[in-house]
């Protein structure tokens, strides 16, 4: 088991990675001086398997939990769901001492996070994260939300966990699509922050679509440290944690042009990846060449996309960037990169270059 810590003063909290430790959560909390009733969230997808094993080391370690299910899905991460847990809170008289544990994707993380930052003015909660995007990013940072029908995490809260078990033998039931995604951040924070990382990615690329646990134990390790010592200089995102949305500003243009249907939301980065890369090296920013053939090797060998799929728009797409969240001033933010491991923000990028780039990569 490795430890990583997110120092952020009375806020830290430890993440705990490996194999085997789902079973050993109610020891675990122990030794964490974890107290006071529990309350699981989850969904009926990830209760078939690790529910029971998880409610069963609890209450070997003499915790009282109960649980409640959310149905599968984003747009259960909502008002609505966040209202049941609520209800469950107020009927079991959980008081603020409680604490809640969300077992399951970012979907669950994000809302329990949610009703954990407002039950009681916020009460603790304990991540165990399920899948890989989980457990390399939604779990770690404290960004907790839900969705309101008009976008996607407009509801939120800053809002710290206390501790997060990320039991990689999870990653065993976890569907390709969904494992291929979650990759696309992990090899994102070797671009952005890590050359060695993101080089062991391609050296262990067989191991990693084995999903050999011992490898996958240290990429999740790996990915933690980084995304940690983001959040730790900037835990509000006032400056440089922005540097976490490298691939996203393409990306949710793409998901959004189609709806939300078409791609998983790692597949949209990794395109918007690859478009940030056309981008700097048209502009000079980056000289490295071989870094793109890299990045789209490392996708394809994922089953990832590396070509914008038929029928996509190009000035639809140049329309959407233009509502993003991180245009300020009327002028997007590009994240870019300057070297493997090193990225900077530029608002300067003509609206040229990249209409140009997303038709080089298929738009039409
Ligand atoms: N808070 C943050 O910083 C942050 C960062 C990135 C993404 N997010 C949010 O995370 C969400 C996406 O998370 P996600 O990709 O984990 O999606 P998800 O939670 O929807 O999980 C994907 C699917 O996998 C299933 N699943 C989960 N664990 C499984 C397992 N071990 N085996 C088999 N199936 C399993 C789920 O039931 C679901 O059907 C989005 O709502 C996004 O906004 C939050």
């Amino acid at each position: 088991m490795q430890e990583v810590r997110v120092e952020l003063g009375e806020r830290s909290y430890s993440i705990l990675t490996g194999t085997g430790l789902l079973v050993r959560s109610g020891s675990l909390f122990k030794e964490r001086g974890v107290k006071g009733k529990i309350l699981t969230v989850t969904n009926p997808t990830v209760a078939q398997w690790y529910l029971t094993p998880l409610l069963d080391s609890l209450a070997e370690a003499g915790y009282q939990a109960e649980t409640v299910l959310i149905p599968d899905g984003e747009e259960y991460k909502s008002l609505e769901q966040a209202g049941r847990i609520y209800d469950k809170l107020v009927d079991g008289e959980y008081d603020r001492k409680s604490v809640l544990v969300a077992l399951g994707g970012g979907v669950i993380g994000d809302l329990t996070g949610f009703a954990a930052a407002t039950y009681m003015r916020g009460i603790r909660y304990i991540q165990i994260p399920t899948t890989l995007l989980a457990q390399v990013d939604s779990s770690i940072g404290g960004k907790t939300a839900v969705n309101h029908p008009k976008g996607k995490n407009l509801i939120g809260a800053f809002y710290q966990p206390n501790l997060v078990i990320s039991d990689v033998g999870t990653f065993r039931t976890l569907p390709e699509r969904e494992f291929s995604s979650g990759m696309v951040e992990v090899i994102k924070h070797g671009m952005i922050l890590d050359p060695d990382y993101f080089e062991k990615l391609e050296h262990e690329a067989q191991a990693i679509k084995a999903r050999d646990p011992e490898i996958m134990a240290e990429i999740v390790a790996g990915s933690c440290r980084i995304k940690a010592a983001v959040v730790q200089e900037d835990e509000r995102e006032t400056g440089r944690r922005a540097i976490l949305n490298f691939g996203h500003t393409i990306g949710h243009a793409l998901e959004s042009i189609t709806g939300y249907q078409r791609f998983k939301h790692g597949e949209a980065v990794a395109l918007g990846i690859l478009a940030a890369l056309k981008i700097a090296l048209r502009n000079k920013i980056l000289d490295d060449a071989a870094l793109y053939p890299k990045a789209a090797a490392m996708f394809e060998s994922l089953g990832l996309p590396t070509k914008l799929p038929a029928g996509i728009s190009c000035e639809g797409i140049m329309a959407l960037l233009y509502l993003d969240k991180k245009v300020e001033y009327g002028k997007i933010r590009w994240i870019l990169p300057k070297s493997l491991g090193q990225v900077l923000i530029s608002s300067k990028i003509p609206p040229e270059t990249v209409k140009d780039t997303l038709s080089e990569l298929g738009g039409v």
